[in-house]
C-alpha cells in the first residue's frame, strides 16, 4: 500500500527546513547506498557529520512521528534519523529495494515501511516523480511541499529522472509493530472506518464493535 498524506509540514517549518539546507554540505549519496543499489543511485545527501542534521531532524521528524495517519498507516515500532537528499538535472535514482536491515551495530532495526517527505514544491522541479511498482502497475509521486509518501520498503520502487530544477526530500525507514504489509493495510482501512464511525456514530453499537476488532486485531498482530 502506498499511502500520501498531504501538509504534514507546514510552510513555516518547510521555511526552516530549506533555509538550514541551502548552504548545508552535500555529498554523493552513494557514499550511503548498498553494493546493488550503488549502480542506480545518482544524488546527493547532507552530510551525516554537518552539525545541522540535528535541528533538520527536530522540524522533521517531530512532526512526522506525531502525526495521526502517519501512525495508523505504518504503526512504528523503530524509526531511522532521516537522510536528507537532493537531485538536482540530470540525477536518478533507478529501480531497487530498500535494504533489509538498517543502523549501526547495536542500533539494528528491519525496514518495514520507506517514507520519502517532500520538501520543496513540485513546480520547483520537472520529472523526479516517485515511482512505485506494484502489481497493478506503477504508481507516481509527485506530490506537494510538506507532502509525506510511505510504502513497503520490499517494493521496487525508483526516483524518476530530475530534467530541470531542484527536488529535496527527508527519506527515512520504520521498522513497523506489524510486519506484513497485508496486515498493515488491513488494520489501515479498519482504523478509518473506525475513526468515521466514532465521528458519525459515536454512541452506535457497531462503533463499539468495530473499534473493539481494531483494538484486538492490534493486539494479536502486534510484535515488539
Ligand atoms: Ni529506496
Amino acid at each position: 500500500m502506498l499511502i500520501v498524506i498531504p501538509g504534514v509540514l507546514d510552510a513555516a517549518t518547510l521555511e526552516q527546513v530549506r533555509a538550514l539546507l541551502a548552504d548545508a554540505p552535500f555529498v554523493d549519496g552513494r557514499l550511503s547506498a548498498g553494493k546493488s543499489a550503488q549502480r542506480v543511485k545518482h544524488n546527493q545527501e547532507l552530510d551525516a557529520r554537518d552539525a545541522r542534521i540535528e535541528r533538520l531532524n527536530e522540524l522533521v521528524m517531530a512532526t512526522l512521528v506525531q502525526h495521526p495517519l502517519y501512525q495508523a498507516a505504518v504503526l512504528p515500532h523503530r524509526i531511522a534519523t532521516p537522510f536528507y537528499a537532493r537531485y538536482t538535472r540530470g540525477m536518478r535514482y533507478g529501480d531497487h529495494v530498500d535494504d533489509p536491515v538498517m543502523g549501526p551495530p547495536g542500533g539494528q532495526y528491519r525496514s518495514d515501511v520507506s517514507t520519502t517527505v517532500f520538501l520543496n514544491d513540485p513546480g520547483e522541479y520537472e520529472g523526479g516523480e516517485l515511482v512505485i511498482r506494484t502489481a497493478f502497475g506503477d504508481q507516481r509521486v509527485k506530490p506537494g511541499a510538506g507532502a509525506v509518501a510511505a510504502y513497503p520498503s520490499s517494493s521496487l520502487h525508483q526516483v524518476a529522472e530530475v530534467t530541470a530544477g531542484e527536488r529535496l526530500v527527508a527519506v527515512t525507514w520504520a521498522q513497523s509493530m506489524v510486519r506484513d504489509p497485508q496486515r498493515r493495510e488491513l488494520l489501515y482501512q479498519l482504523y478509518q472506518a473506525r475513526e468515521s464511525l466514532l465521528e458519525r456514530q459515536p454512541d452506535a453499537e457497531e462503533t463499539t464493535r468495530v473499534d473493539h476488532v481494531y483494538v484486538n486485531l492490534m493486539r494479536l498482530w502486534a510484535e515488539l
